[in-house]
């Protein structure tokens, strides 16, 4: 099974339903979480809750020992995904001062938090250029200094993405991210076409709003498609290669495409 997004260090202090929720359904809901618990007191109560069936126990473990979870509460970064892109960025120099970013499928917002430093969106190096970071989600993203969110938005709508276009300051971003994924259900194949087809949605989009030259990075679960997603990137960027930063898990069948020099479009 893919969990989509199984690295929130907010979660919910009542438990009673999170084995319905890991079964299938992307965890991210714990970014609603009314309350917030600490680790030690996660620890306490989970060790006390013998309700907790095996494969929880092994989920809420697995949180507590991770070292990019405990790094992601250091930095008050939203989640530990924020590594991901940090490394990406690091190696291949994405984001710079005064760029125009999307952030697709951004919630709880770490990636967004990553973006509005690097792009210094809040201007707070007066030497540079301040650049926008606009993210969107299906789920509500709580607010962040230095982006604007379109929360409860499909990126796939048309609506959203004229909305997209008319809050960016010139129409057009430099990158544009996706970090998106839709719900598991468990069935590897079913899962892998449904994020491929979320990933051509996005090119289409790309086409309306990436600036030549731009750059794309994409999230996409390794399978028969893969080399479709790839193909069509490499019609319309001129470097395209795979990544699977450390932060990845090497469980995980998540890899993410990196597409670099967006071509003019011949008109
Ligand atoms: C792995 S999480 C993203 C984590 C995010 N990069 C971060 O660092 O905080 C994937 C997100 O994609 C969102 N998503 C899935 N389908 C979407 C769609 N069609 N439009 C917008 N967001 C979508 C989900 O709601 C989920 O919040």
């Amino acid at each position: 099974m893919h969990n989509t997004c199984t690295d929130f260090i907010v979660i919910r202090s009542k438990f009673s339903n999170l084995s319905d929720r890991l079964n299938g359904q992307s965890p991210c809901f714990l970014q609603r979480a009314n309350n917030v618990v600490s680790r030690r007191s996660l620890h306490v109560t989970c060790a006390l809750d013998k309700s907790r069936t095996a494969a929880e126990q092994r989920w809420l473990a697995r949180q507590m020992k991770d070292p990019y979870v405990r790094e992601a509460q250091t930095h008050n970064y939203r989640c530990r995904s924020a590594f991901k892109l940090l490394e990406i960025d690091n190696k291949h120099h994405i984001l710079q001062p005064g760029h125009h970013v999307i952030d697709c499928g951004a919630a709880p917002g770490a990636w967004s938090q990553v973006a509005v430093e690097k792009v210094n969106s809040l201007g707070r190096d007066s030497a540079a250029s301040a650049g926008f970071v606009v993210g969107v989600d299906l789920l509500n993203i709580a607010p962040l200094d230095g982006a604007v969110f379109l929360s409860n938005s499909d990126i796939t709508d048309f609506d959203t993405q004229k909305k997209i276009i008319s809050v960016l300051p010139s129409g057009k971003a430099d990158v544009i991210l996706s970090d998106m994924a839709p719900n598991a259900t468990g069935i590897r194949d079913l899962d892998h076409q449904r994020l491929v087809n979320m990933c051509l949605s996005l090119l289409e989009l790309s086409e309306r709003v990436l600036l030549s030259g731009g750059t794309f990075l994409c999230k996409v679960w390794d399978g028969s498609e893969i080399n479709l997603v790839r193909d069509r990137l490499r019609q319309r960027f001129q470097d395209v290669r795979t990544v699977k930063p450390k932060a990845s898990r090497m469980e995980s069948a998540e890899v993410y495409l990196l597409a670099k020099l967006h071509r003019q479009q011949k008109r």
